[in-house]
C-alpha cells in the first residue's frame, strides 16, 4: 500500500547512517524490531529523520501518555529546568510535595495513602517488593506467568512474559512461587471460570507447597501486559483480595503500564473495584520524563525507618514537573478520552476481526488493546510469525506497533489520540495485514 506520508524508501538515508554509526557504540540486547529513528513528535504523529510521518501507536511504550510534546508539559519541564535541575531526595521542593499530594489524591486505597518516587517501573516494583518484606517480615511472594515487571534482580525474579529475560541471569531473588494468570482465550484448567480455577491453585498451594503465613505479598497486574494484553475475568482481583486478607498477606498491582488514565480510569483496578495495599506507578506518570512511585497505605509506608530505602534521583524537579502536569491533563480530559476513543477503537477492530479470520480475539480496556492472531484452525495456533510481518509492514506503511504475549499486537497511543487517528490506523491496519497476509515482511 502507498502511504503519502512516507517519502522515502525505509530506512531512508539519514536513518541509515545513523543505524550504522549505532551498530556500533550500543548495546545489542535492546529488544528493537524495526528502523525507526526518530526526528520529532506532536501529540500521536512522529517523523523520522528522513521527513517521514508515522501514526504512533506505541507511544514509547504506554510513555507518551499526553502525547508527544504536550505544550504544558513542556512548559512545565522548562520552567522547573529555569529554577534547577536537581537537589536530590534528601531535600524537599514544591515539584516533589504537589506529585505526592496528587498521588495522595488518586490512589486506590481507598484510604491515606503515601508516595516513595523513582525513576522506573522496576525500581516502583524493587521498592513495593521491599516494603512489603519490611512490614510483614515475610520472605515470600506470589507472582504470574506471564507477568512482567522490569529487569532488576528483585523484578527480574518475577518476570516471566519471555524466556529471554531470564536466561542468563540466575540465580534471580529466591522465595517467589509463579502461578498461572487466568486466560479465558487459552484456558488453562476445565470449566469456564477460569478466575476461580486460579484461585483454587493458588488455594491448594497454601495447603501443600507454600505455607501463606511466610508470603509477603501477590504482586499482580490488574491487566497484564507483556504477556499478553490479558484481561482478567470478573471476580478474580476480588477472589485475590479476599485470599490476602484471609492470610495477612498484602496485594500489590503493578500499574506501571495499565495506570494513569490508560484503561479509562486512572487505575485499572478501579474496573473492579479492587483495593490494592501498594501499587506501583511508571511509564505514563512523566509523559516521558523518567519517574516511578510506590504508592501505599499510608498505615504500612510510614513504618519505614529513617534510611530503610532511599535514591539519588528519585523526585527529580523535571520529572516531578512533568509529572503533575500529566496528572492534571490526565484527569482533566485525557482519561475520559481513553474510554471513549478506546470503545470507538476496540468496535474497530471487531469489525475488522469479522472479515479477517486469523484475528482470534479483540480485547482490552480503553487504550490498553490487543488483537491476538491466530492461525484460524480449530486449535486457534497462535501466528507468531504473522504477528512479526504485520508489526513490520505497519510500521514500512507508516504505522508503529509492537507485539506482546505470543502473537499479539498490542496497541496503546498517547491518549489524546482522536478518533479520526484510529480510523486512519485502522485503514494502515488493514493494508499492512493483507500483505502479511500475502507473506510479505521488510
Ligand atoms: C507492568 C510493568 N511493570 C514494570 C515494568 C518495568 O518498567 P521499566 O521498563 O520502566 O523498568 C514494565 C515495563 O514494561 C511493565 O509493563
Amino acid at each position: 500500500m502507498r502511504n503519502p506520508h512516507i517519502h522515502t524508501e525505509l530506512p531512508g538515508p539519514q536513518a541509515r547512517a545513523m543505524l550504522a554509526r549505532d551498530r556500533a557504540v550500543s548495546s545489542p540486547s535492546y529488544p528493537r524490531d524495526y528502523p525507526f529513528v526518530m526526528s520529532h513528535g506532536r501529540g500521536t504523529e512522529v517523523w523520522d529523520v528522513d521527513g517521514n510521518r508515522y501514526l504512533d501507536f506505541v507511544a514509547g511504550i504506554a510513555v507518551c501518555s499526553t502525547g508527544h510534546a504536550h505544550p504544558q508539559v513542556v512548559q512545565a519541564v522548562k520552567d522547573a529546568a529555569d529554577r534547577f535541575l536537581h537537589i536530590s531526595s534528601d531535600f524537599w521542593h514544591e515539584h516533589f510535595t504537589g506529585l505526592g499530594e496528587r498521588l495522595a489524591a488518586i490512589a486506590p486505597m481507598g484510604e491515606p495513602a503515601m508516595s516513595f518516587l523513582c525513576q522506573s517501573g522496576t525500581e516502583s516494583v524493587e521498592g513495593a517488593l521491599k516494603l512489603a518484606r519490611y512490614v510483614t517480615g515475610r520472605p515470600r511472594f506470589l507472582g504470574f506467568l506471564g507477568g512482567f515487571h522490569g529487569r532488576t534482580m528483585g523484578a527480574l525474579s518475577f518476570t516471566s512474559s519471555k524466556y529471554t529475560q531470564q536466561k542468563g541471569f540466575a540465580p534471580t531473588m529466591p522465595g517467589v512461587t509463579h502461578v498461572p494468570y487466568p486466560n479465558t482465550y487459552r484456558p488453562l484448567f476445565a470449566g469456564t471460570d477460569q478466575g476461580r480455577a486460579v484461585l483454587d491453585y493458588i488455594r491448594t498451594l497454601f495447603e501443600r507447597n507454600v505455607p501463606p503465613t511466610e508470603v509477603a505479598a501477590i504482586l499482580v497486574e490488574p491487566i497484564q501486559g507483556e504477556g499478553g494484553y490479558l484481561v482478567p475475568p470478573a471476580g478474580f482481583l476480588a477472589g485475590l483480595r479476599a485470599l490476602c486478607d484471609e492470610h495477612g498477606i498484602l496485594l500489590i498491582f503493578d500499574e506501571v503500564q495499565s495506570g494513569v488514565g490508560r484503561t479509562g480510569k486512572m487505575f485499572a483496578c478501579e474496573h473492579w473495584g479492587v483495593r490494592p495495599d501498594i501499587v506501583t506507578s511508571a511509564k505514563g506518570l512523566g509523559s516521558g520524563l523518567p519517574i516511578g512511585a510506590v504508592i501505599a497505605k499510608r498505615r504500612l509506608m510510614e513504618q519505614w525507618q529513617r534510611g530503610a530505602h532511599g535514591n539519588t534521583f528519585g523526585g527529580n524537579p523535571l520529572s516531578c514537573a512533568a509529572a503533575n502536569a500529566t496528572l492534571d491533563l490526565v484527569r482533566g480530559q485525557y482519561a475520559a478520552n481513553a474510554a471513549a476513543v478506546g470503545e470507538h477503537f476496540i468496535g474497530r477492530l471487531r469489525e475488522l476481526a469479522g472479515a479477517y479470520p486469523c484475528i482470534g480475539e479483540v480485547r482490552g480496556k480503553g487504550l490498553m488493546i490487543g488483537m491476538e492472531l491466530i492461525e484460524a484452525d480449530a486449535e486457534r495456533t497462535p501466528a507468531r510469525a504473522l504477528c512479526e510481518r504485520l508489526v513490520t509492514r505497519a510500521f514500512y506503511n507508516g504505522l508503529l506497533l509492537l507485539s506482546c504475549g505470543v502473537s499479539t499486537v498490542r496497541f496503546m497511543p498517547p491518549l489524546c489520540v482522536t478518533g479520526g487517528e484510529v480510523d486512519e490506523a485502522v485503514e494502515l491496519l488493514r493494508g499492512s495485514l493483507e500483505e502479511a497476509l500475502q507473506g510479505a515482511g521488510r
